[in-house]
């Protein structure tokens, strides 16, 4: 096991009727901005239950975050944030919500642009304190510091890092308005974030192996039962706390990751604006076909674990993707880039983004464009 040093601050409230605890979360004394996508908290009764809760605190909303938030968004609400002197943001939605909230709780003190934060690289040095009440189990944005932010005009999207959420408010009963498109991208965002920091290489941690391991058979014994009954408080509430265990940190201590599968996905978004998660089922049964010579022991070990495989090494690995790339199809989800509209242009364009980034991904750094443009042309 390497060195480590872990931290994550933030206070998880879980379960039905827990909007209410927003009443004493956040001090009266705040004034605070509350941060929405386009509406969907309108129908499910989540805005009502939100500013019910904070009637007797001085708010302002900002509406209209999309998903894969865009900095050309979010820096209106850093001026109508400036404007009004908030000094606490609370981001109600999905992922995406979070994230961009994430940028203008940073944005807002800082004295350059919005984007400079994010292509920096650096921590913000002072950032708003922030929460949340999350509607969608995927990003493990509640519970930790990373946010994924697009750029409308450069069609370029990068992670960045700040803060971590005061608190997040997980109610599996938001999650019921959810469409099925939504949940199995959601299904598949959360079994790939355990992916990354588990299929590297044998040996570094039982622990962490066997912490991995349960969440991806968790998730392999909901989905069909989540598919069918999507209401089904108990079922949404263990995706909930899969979608939050899958990238707090708990699952990364001391470990090796790769994150390839993400970072290529994060390109096929920018470009063309496909869902998270679906990149996700595209781009990981080839990055575990076209790695596998590296991946071997893990593969086979994964197979074997979560999805009983037997037999030699490399046959429980071929089993493994197998099965992992039925898994996504289960869930309704395209696997191949013709499935998607996504031809050579844009497998040419994602290989000259990486080369002239420098950038090599994954546990042994050999994740460059050339690589990319392998794992690509596989899942064609
Ligand atoms: O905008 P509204 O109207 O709220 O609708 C949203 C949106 O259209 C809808 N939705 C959310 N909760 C709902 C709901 N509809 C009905 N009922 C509900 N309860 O779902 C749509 C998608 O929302 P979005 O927030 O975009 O989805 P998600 O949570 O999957 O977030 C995706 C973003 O997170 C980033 C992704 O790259 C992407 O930009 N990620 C963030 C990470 C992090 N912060 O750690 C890690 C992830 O790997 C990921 O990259
Ligand atoms: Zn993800």
């Amino acid at each position: 096991m390497n060195n480590f040093t872990f931290q994550n601050p933030t206070k998880i409230l879980f379960g039905k009727g827990m909007i209410k605890r927003l009443t004493q979360e956040i001090p009266t004394d705040k004034k605070i901005m509350i941060t929405f996508g386009g509406g969907s908290v309108r129908t499910n009764g989540v805005y009502e239950q939100v500013t019910t809760a904070l009637r007797d605190h001085r708010f302002v909303e900002f509406w209209g975050i999309e998903p894969n938030p865009k900095v050309e968004t979010l820096r209106k609400a850093v001026s109508l944030a400036r404007e009004r002197g908030v000094d606490f943001l609370l981001a109600v939605g999905g992922g995406s919500v979070l994230d961009g909230t994430k940028l203008i709780a940073s944005a807002i003190p800082y004295s350059g642009d919005a984007w400079e934060l994010v292509t920096s690289g650096r921590r913000p040095q002072e950032v708003l304190p922030f929460a949340s009440v999350m509607t969608l189990p995927a990003t493990g944005s509640e519970m930790n510091n990373g946010a994924v932010i697009s750029n409308g005009e450069t069609h370029e999207k990068f992670p960045f890092y700040t803060n971590y959420p005061l608190f997040s408010i997980l109610d599996p009963e938001t999650t019921f308005s959810l469409p099925p498109f939504q949940i199995a991208c959601g299904l598949a965002d959360t079994f790939v974030h355990v992916m990354e920091q588990y299929l590297t290489t044998t040996g570094q941690s039982p622990l962490m192996d066997r912490w991995a391991e349960g969440i991806l058979s968790t998730l392999v014994e909901i989905a069909p039962a989540i598919r069918k009954e999507p209401h089904n408080y108990q079922l949404m509430a263990d995706f909930m706390l899969s979608a939050t265990l899958a990238l707090n940190g708990f699952i990364a201590m001391g470990v090796t990751q790769d994150w390839s599968t993400h970072m290529i996905g994060h390109e096929l978004t920018a470009l063309h604006g496909i869902t998270h998660g679906q990149t996700l089922a595209i781009v990981l049964p080839g990055t575990m076909r076209v790695l596998l010579p590296q991946k071997l022991s893990k593969l086979a070990q994964y197979g074997e674990r979560v999805w009983g495989a037997q037999g030699s090494d490399k046959e429980k690995a071929a089993l493994a993707i197998d099965r992992t790339e039925a898994f996504f199809r289960s869930l309704g989800l395209a696997t191949r880039l013709s499935e998607v509209n996504v031809d050579e242009e844009t497998i040419a364009e994602i290989e000259r983004r990486f080369e002239t980034r420098g950038v090599a991904f994954g546990e042994a750094n050999n994740v460059t464009g050339a690589v990319a443009r392998k794992i690509l042309e596989s899942v064609r």
